[in-house]
Order: structure tokens, then C-alpha cells, then sequence
């Protein structure tokens, strides 16, 4: 009796042992590694479940690799790729700030602050007159309603000074849904979020093709917020560049995501249309749905990028937009923005093999 429970605890001890000696924790879990919560993963991963592509919970990845840090920033503004966020203020959790309780779906999970801080460097954000403000809102019936408002835009213009502020050599770019019709309505809040120090101007963007200024010399200046509004009458009225004169881009919702094609949008040049400089891709669903998310945002993400990059006349995209921008089978959209920074800037798969001296086996080049 007392040998068989010595035995017994022996037994339970050892397998304890034996788990914790090769499950890792603590900081330590590696991509893909199981782990139980986000404190396992080692910095710049964290602990997510995505049954489409694997089984239990694993770590992710959280966190964008700052193109500019790995490398330099020498080079034209449209030789990088931007890591971007659809719909970026329509967030789980805000809070409502209209007091009637908000009936509309979400795209993101964490704030603006956050997904800048995770290496986002381009925000989609829908504008509206509202409330006799500017506001971040899903329409309904052309309307920003009571229950659709997500927040006033200078709360999250505040957010992105801030961080613009912190992070001196960051460049951040705003791609407007627009639909305020205020005189000036636009100005005014950028004003007010003390962000035009940062504006970049209208006149120091490409409109024939040519190479968009150096990063370094946008960051010398201290131009570091470029703006795009989807109105085109506000390039005269108020300096405000309109998209399309700038950059070209593919159909958003569910018709941007039939695999091996990439038309253009309606409002869009053709994908090929070399006269403009950027390329900016969506990938992301009609209506949000989070759980196939993190199957969307990998694989096919990539499959989609190398489409368009056929589609735009042999051009990366410098713009992936997606939902729920951390939910992946692993690398995600943070890898699908590392691969395009890596063909930009060495005609590699992967940035990290544009290091000098790199043993990186992902250049094919
Ligand atoms: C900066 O990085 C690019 C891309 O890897 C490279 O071509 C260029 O030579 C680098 N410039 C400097 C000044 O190091």
C-alpha cells in the first residue's frame, strides 16, 4: 500500500517534471511553439489559437519588422511596404461616447495607440460630419448614426500625435474614407489635433510617376503624416491629396479576395497604371468576420500580394490593408509585410536576408 502510493506520487512527479523540462515558458516559446499564455512567448509573439491552422494555442506573431531599423532609410518613400489597418478606429470595446449603445461591427481589436506601436504605419479611417464635429463612424444609409459612431476623430488624430512625436523617424499615412462635407471641416480637426507640423504637402507628391522624396529627407523635414482623402475636390479646397491621383488599388471587400485575380477598384486606375507611384492592396471581407481571419491574413494574404504584384505591371504593393491585423497562423500580415519589404528593397522573400552578411535562405534572387 505504501509502496504503491510512493510510486504513485514518484510517477506524478516525474511527468510534472517532465512536461515543465520540455514545454517551454517564461518568455521563451518560440514561432509556433504551444504555449498557455502570452507571457510564455518570447518578445514580439503572443498566445492565440487559430483552428484553421493549427491545433491548440501557439505564438503568433505581434509585431511588424521596422524596415528602417533593419536597414536604413535611404531610399524613395514608395520602395517599402506599409503593414495597414481597415477601418483602424472601429475597435472591440471602445466605449460608446454618444451614449446610445453602438449596433455595428467591428474591425480591429486593439487601440490605434497599440496598433502603431506594433509597427501599423497606415490607418484607414472613415470621416464624417457629425454631432457638428468630424467623427469615425460606419455609415448606415449614407449616415453616421448614434449607433454606428465609434468616436470624434480628434481623439484618434490625438493618438497618432502622440505617437508621432515619440517615434521621430516614423512616417504615418491616413487613407480617408471621406464623406465630410464642412467647410474645411477637415482642417480644422487636423488643426486642432496639432498634427499639420507634421503635414506632408501636396506638392512634394509624385503625380506623374516619378519616385516619391527620400524617407530620410521626409523624416529631415519632419513631414511625416501623408494624408489621402477620397474626395477629390479637396486637393483645391483645402491641400488634401486625393487618393487616386496618387496611387492605385484593388477591389476591397469580398471581391478582392477571389484568389488569382486582382482588378482595380472603381474610383482606381488600372492596377498597371504606372503614372501613379503606390500601390496600396486590400485583403479583408465585406462583412468582418473574426474567426477565419488569422486563415486570410496568412497564406493567401501572400498568394493575393503576388497576384497584384502581376496585376500592377511587376509592382509591390507598399500598402496591405486586412482586419484584425494579429490574427494569423503565424506570421501573418506581419510576414506578408516583411516579404514585400524584402522584394523592394533586394528581390528577396524575406527583409531579413537584405542584411549584409545574412545566411537567410530566403532570397531567391
Ligand atoms: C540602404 O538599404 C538599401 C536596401 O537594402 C541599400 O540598397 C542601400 O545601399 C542602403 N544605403 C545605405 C546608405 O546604407
Amino acid at each position: 500500500m505504501g509502496f504503491q502510493r510512493n510510486s504513485f506520487m514518484i510517477t506524478v512527479a516525474l511527468s510534472f517534471i517532465f512536461r515543465f523540462a520540455t514545454a517551454c515558458s517564461n518568455g521563451q516559446c518560440r514561432l509556433l511553439d504551444e504555449c498557455s499564455s502570452d507571457g510564455d512567448c518570447a518578445s514580439g509573439l503572443y498566445c492565440f489559437s487559430c483552428p484553421e491552422g493549427f491545433s491548440g494555442t501557439r505564438c503568433v506573431r505581434s509585431i511588424i519588422t521596422d524596415q528602417f531599423k533593419l536597414l536604413n532609410n535611404s531610399l524613395p518613400f514608395n520602395k517599402y511596404a506599409f503593414l495597414t489597418t481597415h477601418n483602424a478606429y472601429a475597435i472591440d470595446n471602445e466605449p460608446s461616447h454618444t451614449g446610445v449603445p453602438r449596433f455595428t461591427f467591428t474591425n480591429q481589436e486593439d487601440s490605434v495607440t497599440q496598433q502603431l506601436n506594433n509597427g501599423v504605419r497606415a490607418l484607414m479611417l472613415d470621416t464624417y460630419d457629425f454631432r457638428g464635429d468630424v467623427w469615425l463612424c460606419h455609415s448606415f444609409g449614407g449616415q453616421c448614426h448614434d449607433y454606428t459612431a465609434f468616436e470624434p476623430a480628434i481623439d484618434t488624430l490625438k493618438e497618432i500625435e502622440s505617437f508621432l512625436s515619440a517615434n521621430p523617424s516614423e512616417i504615418v499615412t491616413l487613407i480617408l474614407e471621406d464623406y465630410v462635407q464642412a467647410p474645411k471641416g477637415l482642417t480644422t480637426v487636423f488643426t486642432n489635433a496639432r498634427l499639420m507640423k507634421y503635414w506632408f504637402p501636396l506638392e512634394n507628391m509624385p503625380k506623374s510617376g516619378q519616385d516619391w522624396p527620400l524617407v530620410s529627407d521626409i523624416v529631415a523635414k519632419n513631414q511625416r503624416l501623408i494624408v489621402f482623402t477620397s474626395i477629390k475636390s479637396k486637393e483645391q479646397s483645402e491641400g488634401i491629396a486625393y487618393q487616386w491621383n496618387y496611387m492605385v488599388e484593388n477591389q476591397y471587400g469580398d471581391g478582392g479576395m477571389h484568389a488569382g485575380s486582382c482588378p482595380n477598384r472603381a474610383e482606381s486606375s488600372p492596377l498597371d497604371d504606372k503614372s501613379k507611384s503606390l500601390v496600396f492592396v486590400n485583403y479583408f471581407e465585406s462583412i468582418p468576420v473574426k474567426q477565419p481571419t488569422c486563415e486570410h491574413n496568412s497564406g493567401d494574404l501572400i498568394n493575393m500580394l503576388r497576384t497584384c504584384y502581376g496585376a500592377a505591371g511587376n509592382r509591390w504593393s507598399n500598402f496591405v490593408a486586412v482586419d484584425y491585423y494579429k490574427r494569423s497562423e503565424g506570421g501573418g500580415a506581419f510576414q506578408a509585410v516583411d516579404t514585400l519589404n524584402g522584394k523592394l528593397l533586394c528581390g528577396c522573400d524575406d527583409i531579413h536576408a537584405c542584411v549584409a552578411g545574412s545566411t537567410s535562405a530566403a532570397c531567391t534572387s
